[in-house]
């Protein structure tokens, strides 16, 4: 008999582990629905023990919507709509060691990931994960009501683009001639399944307010790139092999720390197309 479902906080603002999930098994649309509701409160949900082939996995994120292929991370051999994230032992860097959102740089950003490690190192290799439901809440009236009427563009280019290909001849990812977009944003966004405010300006991929330079966005962005990352809005995933992780892009940011050196680091990410987002 399945064990039932049983949903426990990771963190007191951000994230869950839900245990009495098989997805090798059967989710009916009950669990599903279930699953997607834990995801919009928790912006980060956690499965342990999902023992999947990558058709297993793909067919998983496929009941959710339809698969956003990543267009510059290397994909898994066979399996084009999936992307590796891999790390090797003499690697220097990893993907992902600085807070972002995933595809914000698009103009109908990705809904999020679903990340099931395949190899992990012994210790290190964590994911942090940071609730921007949380950061919106904290902000003071005031600066929410002055945030509510911004924009913000977000770029791929200096990340992905032909310069960062240049600056980095050992990078893992690919296609930098497909680094053209640019995209505009509501800075706070209105959640399309949760309906709740959240910040949606990231470290990585916002550039500038719009119609701001750059050099006047700095400073706000910086105060807010610190009120996101506060501890209190966190929560770390500890991965073990065959843990499936789902995030959630318009309400959370994540990072995974380069703090496995010698140790390879292999999970396979499947992205979901998303929405267009609305302001608050
Ligand atoms: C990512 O940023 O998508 C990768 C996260 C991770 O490897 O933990």
């Amino acid at each position: 008999m399945r064990e039932a479902l049983r949903i426990e906080p990771l963190a007191a603002r951000c994230g869950a582990e839900i245990h009495g999930v098989d997805i090798a098994g059967c989710v009916d649309e009950t669990l599903l629905r279930r699953l997607r509701e834990a995801l919009a409160r928790f912006g980060v949900i956690v499965l342990r023990g999902q023992v999947l082939s990558p058709e297993q996995h793909l067919a998983f994120a496929e009941r959710w919507g339809p698969v956003n292929v990543n267009r510059f991370f290397p994909r898994v051999p066979g399996h084009p709509s999936i992307a590796e994230v891999r790390k090797e032992p003499d690697d220097e860097r990893n993907i992902g060691n600085d807070w972002h959102t995933d595809h914000s740089y698009d103009q109908v950003p990705a809904l999020g990931s679903m990340l099931l490690a395949r190899e992990v190192p012994h210790s290190g290799g964590d994911t942090l994960f940071a609730s921007m439901y949380a950061a919106c809440d904290d902000l003071s009236d005031g600066l929410r009501e002055t945030l509510k009427r911004l924009r913000a563009v977000h770029s791929s280019r200096h990340v992905f683009g032909a310069e960062a290909a240049r600056d980095d001849p050992a990078t893992r990812f690919a296609n930098p001639e497909l680094a053209t977009q640019d995209a505009v944003h509501p800075v706070l966004i209105r959640h399309p399944d949760s309906g709740r405010a959240a910040l949606y300006v990231n470290p990585v991929f916002t550039v500038r307010f719009d119609g701001w330079s750059v050099e006047e966005s700095r400073g706000l962005l910086d105060y807010l790139y610190a009120q996101g990352a506060r501890a209190e809005h966190q929560c770390r995933v500890r991965w073990q092999p065959d843990t499936l992780a789902i995030w959630d892009n318009r309400a959370t940011w994540h990072r995974a720390p380069n703090d496995y050196p010698g140790q390879r680091r292999v999970m396979h990410r499947i992205t979901l197309e998303g929405v267009a987002l609305p302001g608050i």
